[in-house]
């Protein structure tokens, strides 16, 4: 009987409620509580967790929202609900193991040295240690009563940036191996009337096609399956709302990311309370992962974010915490680029590269990056069907290497970069002849080709000196080279390691590992060399890859109308000095528009520049000198989006330097129905109400007039209350504005 309702107390019955309890009861809870005293707060700035240790030695979330002025009252919180009986007393549970009393969905599920699968993990003990001012991490030791297994739950505190980081570690201490089925990074719990999620969905030229839809009973899966190029079909980035869809400025949100390359998966479980468990991280599908005696497993980290001031607050958390602390030189400057990908596709030689490098310097970019289809003899790359792996510079196209194009470059005063795809290989090269074994492939099927080509094993540590000399030779060879985009184009069919032999379903995940030995072998090696993370456009953007990188590739599709709604929906989570933004001829929009587009990001062009036309030159030239003047506000500064072209006939946005001083806004029509445009003014954000600014309209067309003074001088007040009118119409399909203090 004392099991039983022992097994019922959850921790919200284990706070001073006794009163309202039947005289056995309250013995028991009394008992109960006197024992439940560990109240664990995990806080930033603005927002917290706490977690709770009740009588059953169980860790729960007691809270999760904005932070309370006195932490020691987070423990009554969750006698204030009344939503019914947790039959289970660990719905809340901080991770929730599989196998003993738990009813729901776990986030740790194992088989024992022993072929037992029950689990329960109990308090140990927990600690606090600082970074510095401004980071801190609690971990916490659980560990099952009956089998030698323990976790280690790790919270990272970003306080000023509102972030948290939270991974777990799982140690083996039996006799023999066990089994993980399932280990997720994180575990949340969470309280509202509803819930809504915003996800997101894509494919190749359409990533990041948002939804918001409200949570029902059960639970949502968030997922990928694809291995490699993991985020096609679905990133691993959502948010949640609380109550109600939160709007840019209103309402309470999380936003959270798992930090994977590879399967990711997120359960969304409304529980049998109506409250909303969260569990992230690698996607235990086909993934059974066995831990050998004494060997522990670090999962990845999920990062997340909450705001109780809207969408707009929860994104700036994110970026300034992503500039600071997670994608590589987030706080540095960016190289703006010409790119020859669409300008020459594979049909290039050493002239029509010297030529593109002349135009380089012409245009007043810093850098010319060359794309794909520099390499491979026997099998030579002049389409994507073959010479993948073969990462000799082809004869026939550049005789005089690699190096001859550094030296054009350098006498035109500007940078070098060139692409590579490591990972990956076509069947037509002499690196899948010579390694077959080298190639993940199911030896007894057909293979199946997606792009003309196939993975390489990064699990066997052969594969992985073979990817990472792939940059290194090019660097020692050329040590001048000054920029790498590294993309990444299949999926994994037929998933099958010739390296892994009996641990075929640890593939997945040491695929992933095998990836990051390599980046952190680059960069420790070459630790300031700027690099573009691609996957064939948007199939591979995470946190954990951005650790490696300086950028990445948002989608090869360039349209520009359709680059504004992909931009924007990167733009919740990823700041803009991130975002490589390419000026193409993809869409039928003049050049300004598509340049004002790029500019909303890292500016780069992918056109033929002796093709244009002289005024579209001059303009492109300007645009970017224009474009060195604002750009330490697009990288550095805070973002605000004031109108979505989700609900507009314009999408508007801004950001906004630390001081205050400085501001850019861009604007673009987003509908060509007759008399489209912003009718009324656009509220503006961020700025100080009690400063005075002018609005200035920059990157003019040549020969065309603004309809926008620039002389008069507004308050911050008013230009956030009343707002301001960018004059978006037809025949300025797209506006920007340089608002600037007057001092
Ligand atoms: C991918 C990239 C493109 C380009 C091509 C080259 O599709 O996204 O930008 O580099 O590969 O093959």
């Amino acid at each position: 009987m004392k099991y039983t309702f022992a097994g019922r107390c959850t921790f919200a019955f284990l706070v001073k409620v006794t009163a309202v309890l039947s005289p056995l009861m309250s013995l028991c809870l009394i008992g109960a509580y006197a024992q439940s005293s560990t109240v664990i707060p995990i806080e930033t700035q603005h927002y917290g967790l706490a977690l709770g240790v009740d009588a059953d030695k169980r860790v729960g979330i007691l809270y999760f929202g904005t932070k309370l002025n006195n932490a020691s009252e987070y423990q009554y919180a969750p006698a204030m609900y009344r939503q019914g009986d947790d039959y289970s007393g660990i719905l809340n549970a901080a991770y929730t193991p599989s196998g003993s009393r738990n009813l729901v969905e776990p986030a740790i599920w194992v088989t024992h040295a022993d072929g037992n699968t029950s689990l329960d993990l109990q308090y140990v003990s927990h600690q606090v240690q600082k970074t510095d001012n401004n980071v801190s991490t609690t971990n916490i030791l659980l560990r099952d009563p009956v089998y030698a297994l323990e976790v280690m739950l790790y919270y990272k505190v970003y306080a000023q940036e509102n972030v948290i980081e939270q991974w777990s570690v799982i140690k083996n201490n039996e006799k023999g191996n066990v089994t993980l089925h399932k280990y997720a990074s994180a575990n949340l719990y969470m309280k509202a009337n509803s819930y809504w999620l915003k996800h997101y969905h894509g494919d190749w030229a359409k990533e990041m096609q948002p939804e918001e839809i409200r949570l029902t009973s059960g639970i949502k899966v968030l997922d990928t399956k694809l291995g490699t190029r993991a985020n096609l079909y679905q990133p691993p980035t959502f948010m949640v709302s609380l109550d109600k869809a939160a709007s840019e400025d209103e309402g309470r949100v999380l936003f959270g990311s798992v930090e994977w390359s590879g399967n990711f998966r997120v359960d969304l479980e409304v529980d049998p309370l109506n409250n909303l468990r969260i569990i992230a991280g690698i996607n235990p599908h086909a993934s059974a992962y066995t831990l050998g005696k004494g060997q522990e497993f670090t999962t990845p980290m999920f990062v997340y974010t909450y705001s109780d001031k809207g969408k707009g607050e929860a994104s700036r958390n994110m970026h300034r915490w992503a500039r600071k602390y997670k994608i590589m030189n987030g706080n540095g400057s960016r190289l703006t680029l010409l790119n020859n990908w669409e300008a020459t596709y594979f049909d290039f030689n050493e002239p029509k590269l010297a030529e593109l490098i002349k135009d380089t310097k012409k245009l007043g970019v810093d850098m010319f990056l060359l794309d794909d289809g520099w390499f491979a003899n026997k099998y030579p790359r002049n389409s994507d069907k073959a010479g993948l792996g073969d990462w000799q510079e082809n004869v026939q196209k550049l005789p005089h290497g690699i190096g001859y194009l550094v030296k054009e470059a350098q006498n035109n005063q500007v940078k070098f970069g060139i692409w590579v795809e490591p990972e990956m290989v076509n069947p037509k090269s002499e690196l899948y002849e010579k390694h077959p074994d080298w190639v993940i492939r199911e030896p007894q099927r057909p293979e199946h080709l997606y792009r003309n080509q196939l993975v390489l094993d990064l699990s066997n540590p052969k594969v992985q000196d073979f990817v990472f000399g792939v940059l290194d030779n090019i660097l020692t060879k050329n040590p001048d080279v000054a920029f790498f985009k590294w993309d990444c184009n299949a999926v994994i069919y037929n998933a099958h390691s010739a390296y892994l032999k009996d641990k075929q379903s640890h593939l997945y995940v040491e695929y992933v590992k095998g990836l990051y030995k390599v980046l952190q072998r680059f960069r420790a090696k070459y630790p300031d060399m700027p690099m573009m993370l691609c996957s064939g456009g948007g199939g591979r953007v995470d946190y954990a890859a951005l650790q490696y990188f300086t950028e990445f590739w948002l989608s090869d599709n360039t349209d520009p109308l359709e680059r504004i709604f992909i931009q924007w929906e990167y733009s919740y989570f990823f700041p803009a000095i991130s975002h490589d933004n390419h000026v193409t001829d993809w869409g039928k929009q003049p050049i300004k528009f598509r340049t004002d587009v790029a500019m909303m990001g890292k500016l780069g062009f992918d056109i033929v520049v002796s093709e244009l036309k002289p005024e579209d030159l001059k303009f492109c030239q300007n645009a970017v000198s224009t474009y060195k003047s604002i750009s330490e506000v697009v990288w550095h500064g805070d973002l605000y989006r004031l109108a979505s072209p989700q609900e507009n006939d314009f999408a508007s946005l801004m950001y906004v330097n630390e001081a205050k001083d400085r501001a850019v806004m861009f604007s673009y029509l987003v509908s060509n129905r007759y008399g489209d445009g912003s009718l009324s003014p656009v509220k503006l954000g961020g700025l100080h109400p009690d400063k005075k600014y002018t609005v200035k309209e920059i990157n003019l067309y040549p020969n065309t007039k603004t309809t926008i003074s620039g002389e008069t001088s507004y308050s911050g007040n008013y230009l956030m209350t009343i707002g301001f009118n960018p004059g978006v119409n037809a025949r300025r399909t797209s506006v920007i504005l340089e608002i600037t203090e007057v001092q």
